[in-house]
């Protein structure tokens, strides 16, 4: 018999029942260090105070309110992320797969409107992940993402990442958009190079062609930085964003600069919960927190010393781990073994990672990791490491 909730996932047998800043409780009074986040989600941690204050004054005062009407909320947050980042212009979702949704249309209305209505197709790469959507399945193209689900949306064109000739091949006049990850997450945490980025951006300018960055996973401080791209000091034209921006609460927004978004007139997209005020209160709470060089400063320091730590344990187990990758505390352990035993072993230890491609578990700690924390999951994972060997 079917279970009740549709059988999509994979869950571990795991209960938690509260989470306290890094850690996750589970039903059984166990605690665990949370290097996961909900995958890159609790940016701040659970229940980090100023968050937990700004969703109970929202719910107190006013829980939704339709897009008809002002949210002040929103129009914060809005100027919030507009004074931090390239962007101009900000539309607010509920989800990654939803801004991406946003960024293909918002990309292909654009050439339509400048009378280019045959400049839809869009450039993804392989090992990429956008969402579940028609749209977040068909740039990703994947054969595991795809298959059973066509018709798939057309005018995508899929290239191997980091083949450099095949996307000079691949630029005419019918291409609408690039569309990458500065550092692809599911795709088992591998940064694009700045010099890569750079090329890309260049690349869009010479042929009129905008650029797409999914930070989904790698924005909002993951990196070190606020956007990952700011490492390589280029801006997109367009950019997805959800996961660390909510903090927990489901929010995702597109930002865009003024021409990127020229297409996007009154009527032509719209969301009943996108931009709600209880999601964008919290949002608010966290961009207060990231956005602050402070912060990022720390998260970089901190980013540093799990980094070093890891290449210590790498260095000890090397039947179990190949090497460390990533970005500040956007980090992959390239593992010998299945990343899916990895992980288990790593539940026995009580620490929490996150399986991803090409043989990487992911460790997505919050930002506000403490130093004895980190000390802490590296001897988690140590332990999970000699249970393995
Ligand atoms: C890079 C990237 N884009 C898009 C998505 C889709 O986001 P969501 O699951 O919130 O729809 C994800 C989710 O993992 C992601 O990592």
């Amino acid at each position: 018999m079917i279970p009740s909730v549709l059988p999509t996932y994979n869950r571990a047998p795991l209960n938690f029942v509260k989470g306290e800043g890094s850690w996750l409780i589970e039903a059984d009074g166990r605690r665990f260090l949370d290097l996961g986040s909900g995958i890159a989600v609790n940016a701040l941690g659970h229940a980090h105070p100023a968050l937990v204050a700004a969703l109970t004054d929202q719910a107190n005062a006013l829980w939704h309110v339709s897009n008809l009407y002002q949210i002040p909320q929103q129009q914060a947050l809005a100027d919030k992320l507009v004074a931090a980042t390239f962007a101009d212009t900000v539309f607010f979702t509920n989800s990654g797969t939803e801004s991406c949704e946003l960024a293909v249309k918002m990309a292909r209305k654009y050439w339509y409107d400048k009378g280019q209505t045959e400049r839809t197709e869009i450039i993804t790469f392989s090992g990429s992940f956008h969402g579940r959507s028609s749209a977040g399945i068909a740039a990703a193209g994947s054969e595991k993402m795809v298959k059973g689900f066509a018709p798939i949306l057309g005018g995508f064109t899929h290239l191997d990442w980091g083949d450099h000739d095949a996307l000079k091949a691949a630029v005419s006049d019918r291409i609408a958009a690039i569309l990458i990850e500065p550092v692809q997450g599911e795709g088992g945490i591998r940064p694009l190079p700045d010099q890569c980025l750079k090329g890309l951006r260049a690349l869009c300018d010479d042929h009129g062609i905008l650029l797409i960055l999914d930070e989904v996973q790698c924005g909002v401080g993951r990196t070190g930085r606020l956007f990952a791209h700011e490492w390589a000091g280029v801006t997109p034209d367009i950019m997805m964003v959800a996961k660390g921006i909510g903090g927990g609460f489901p929010l995702g927004a597109v930002l865009a600069t003024e021409d990127a978004a020229s297409g996007m007139t009154a009527g032509t997209h719209g969301s009943t919960y996108g931009g709600n005020p209880l999601g964008c209160a919290v949002g608010c709470a966290v961009m207060d927190h990231v956005a602050d060089p402070e912060f990022l400063a720390e998260v970089n320091r901190k980013a540093g010393t799990l980094r070093q730590k890891l290449e210590g344990l790498v260095a000890s187990h090397p039947d179990v781990f190949e090497g460390v990758r990533g970005l500040g505390l956007m980090l992959g352990l390239k593992c010998k073994l299945a990343p899916a035993d990895v992980v288990k072993a790593g539940y026995d230890a009580q620490v929490i990672t996150v399986p991803a491609a090409d043989n990487v578990v992911r460790l997505l700690p919050p930002l506000t990791i403490t130093d004895d924390e980190i000390a802490e999951a590296v001897n988690r994972l140590d332990a999970a490491a000699k249970a393995l060997a």
